[in-house]
């Protein structure tokens, strides 16, 4: 089964193609939709290992010139220096700007090849092809492109949809589980968002997703998209309700930030306990009175994320936490501005007082 979704934005149109085996079209696909001539790929040294040659056999057969510049694996990849190189490269393959550049891989590799595509010739054609959980629901639909600068995370970066995403679910059969799992964490924050019917949905086929039922992982793919896809399209440029895709993150970077960026604690590890203080927080304000945060609970644990920061060993201070939360980019005039979720389908943008926060944070039982 391959599902499609289209997602308009002010610069034309993201197709998103999902399904087993769509990687080997690569090059139909985009002679299809870009008339172009050469395609370079950009993929990570762990990636590459294991589907630059489909992707490299499908373009060839498509006609096209192709090439491929390798960065290393990790989030030291989003650097200054490393985008320098990739552009650097990309010219001297000679790519024009009606050309294209095929971003494969995580994250990482879409993060920083839709900001070196942005950047060569003011702009080439940019095409997706996710190999995350993360990567597929999340990162790859929207338009962020992003590095990383000794200030924090994500600083440095533009909106640049893609014109094509490429969404193998049989690539996601070689990510590590523990990988699977973290990208779950966002899956359940679509959810919660989307509200009751989509978050049963989840709930019924959880077991499926993370065991590796490919019909289950297109169905719930093509559903988390769809809920990302409708909120971006409503508010491109995050003025408004794009920042309750926000759920979950201000609790979790900071618990990143605490840890350290150094593997211990992945970005859905850290979503999924932010998701757990998020509801958390709304029942300490008397606002959640729904149960739903013993669901919310539930389906993490049953997708095998930990939801209780002491049982994983993580016992993070209110002064710590609050350190990070009152940098977030989203704040505004000292307020920290937090997503609460009242119940599953019912969340507000809220600005919250560091102190009340601190309050919250001295006395969650972790
Ligand atoms: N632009 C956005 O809107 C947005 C949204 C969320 C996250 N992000 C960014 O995404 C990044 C995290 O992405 P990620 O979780 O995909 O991490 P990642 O890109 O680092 O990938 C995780 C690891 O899995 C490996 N890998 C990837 N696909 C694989 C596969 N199919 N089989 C085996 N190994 C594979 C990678 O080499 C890497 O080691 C962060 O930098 C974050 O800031 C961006
Ligand atoms: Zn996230």
């Amino acid at each position: 089964m391959t599902a499609e979704i289209n997602i308009k934005s002010t610069s034309g149109t993201t197709q998103v193609l999902i399904g087993g085996g769509v990687l080997a079209k690569t090059g139909t696909v985009i002679a299809a939709r870009l008339g172009c001539r050469k395609v370079a790929i950009i993929s990570d040294e762990t990636v590459a290992a294991l589907y630059l040659d489909v992707v490299e056999k499908s373009l060839r057969d498509a006609g096209f010139d192709t090439g491929a510049v390798i960065i290393p694996a990790g989030e030291a990849s989003k650097s200054f220096a490393t985008l320098e190189d990739v552009c650097g490269k990309l010219l001297a393959f000679g790519l024009e700007r009606g050309d294209a550049v095929v971003a494969l891989g995580g994250g990482v590799v879409g993060d920083l090849a839709g900001l070196a595509a942005n950047l060569t010739r003011r702009g080439v054609n940019l095409v997706m092809a996710p190999t995350t959980v993360l990567a597929q629901v999340d990162s790859s639909i929207g338009g962020k492109t992003a590095i990383n600068t000794a200030l924090g995370k994500n600083l440095v970066g533009t909106f640049y949809p893609a014109k094509l995403v490429i969404s193998d679910t049989d690539t996601l059969n070689t990510l590590p589980g523990r990988e699977v799992r973290a990208g779950y964490a966002e899956i359940v924050k679509h959810a919660i968002l989307a509200g009751a019917g989509h978050f049963a949905f989840l709930e019924k086929r959880v077991d499926g997703f993370i065991k590796g039922d490919p019909e289950i992982r297109t169905e719930t793919i093509k559903k988390s998209v769809q809920v990302k896809a409708a909120i971006v399209e409503a508010d491109e440029r995050e003025d408004g309700p794009r920042m309750t895709l926000n759920l979950g993150h201000t609790f979790g970077h900071a618990l990143e930030g605490i840890a350290g960026f150094d593997g211990t604690l992945l970005h859905g590890e850290a979503v999924a306990f932010g998701l757990v203080l998020a509801f958390q927080y709304a029942a300490f304000r008397g606002l959640e009175g729904s149960g739903d945060l013993a669901r919310v609970m539930a389906l993490l644990e049953k997708a095998g994320l930990a939801t209780t920061l002491m049982k994983a060993g993580l016992t993070p201070t209110a002064e710590a936490m609050l350190g990070f939360m009152t940098q977030d980019k989203k704040n505004v005039r000292g307020a920290i501005r937090l997503v609460v979720p009242r119940a599953i389908g019912d969340v507000t943008i809220e600005e919250v007082a560091p102190e009340d926060l601190d309050q919250f944070l001295q006395s969650v039982n972790t």
